[in-house]
């Protein structure tokens, strides 16, 4: 499916609050469910899917999964949501092809998780008949932060070092065929 039926874009300002709105999704993700995270490095992808897993109430310690590709996160029965879906958090940067994608039989969770891929965009569409891409853009006007006036490179991997990020969100397949209300009701705080 190559047309999204809907797309939200959404700002942020902090680290924090691109964790706050990723656990707010993460609380009305259901198992079986497929996301796609876009975005350079540093953009955030690893800080939402950590927010992500905050909201599904899985086991702590979300990490970019530098050396492994796949982590289980299992989720917990004192979290907010005993007996929901686990987390798989998968890194694609070293995946050249959806047939490397097969060869780490992602299927087999995909039941009964959440099934996060950094990097996951032209490697797993396949894996499902519906998907929620999010994209994480550091710049929010047109030029990019990346330099500075006189070219220098500035260091976007400082800790602490908040923000702004604009997160587009869309939906593929018959489990999005609505956009989730939690990106309606931030759209219009924000809005305000
Ligand atoms: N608004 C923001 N949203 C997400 N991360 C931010 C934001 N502002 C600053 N950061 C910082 O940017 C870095 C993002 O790193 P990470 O989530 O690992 O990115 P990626 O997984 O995309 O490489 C973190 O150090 C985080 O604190
Ligand atoms: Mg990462």
């Amino acid at each position: 499916m190559s047309e999204a039926q809907w797309e939200r874009t959404l700002t942020v300002t902090t680290a924090e609050q691109t964790h706050a709105l990723a656990a707010a999704v993460g609380g009305v993700l259901e198992a079986g469910d497929l996301l796609v995270l876009t975005g350079e490095l540093g953009a955030g992808k690893t800080t939402f899917t950590q927010g992500l897993g905050e909201g599904l109430g899985v086991r702590a310690g979300i990490i970019s999964p530098t050396f492994v590709l796949v982590r289980i996160h299992p989720n917990l029965p004192d979290g907010p949501r005993p007996g929901g879906p686990d987390l798989v958090h998968v890194d694609a940067y070293r995946l050249d092809s959806a047939a490397e994608i097969d060869d780490i039989d992602l299927e087999n969770t995909m039941d009964t998780a959440v099934t996060v891929v950094e990097w996951g965009r032209d490697r797993v569409e396949h894996l499902s008949d519906s998907r929620l891409e999010v994209d994480l853009h550091r710049s929010v006007g047109g030029e990019s932060p990346a330099s500075s006036p006189d070219g220098e490179f500035l260091d976007f991997d400082t800790e602490d070092d908040d923000e702004p990020r604009t997160i587009v969100f869309r939906g593929f397949g018959p489990r999005w065929a609505e956009a989730p209300q939690v990106l309606e009701i931030t759209s219009q705080l924000e809005g305000r």
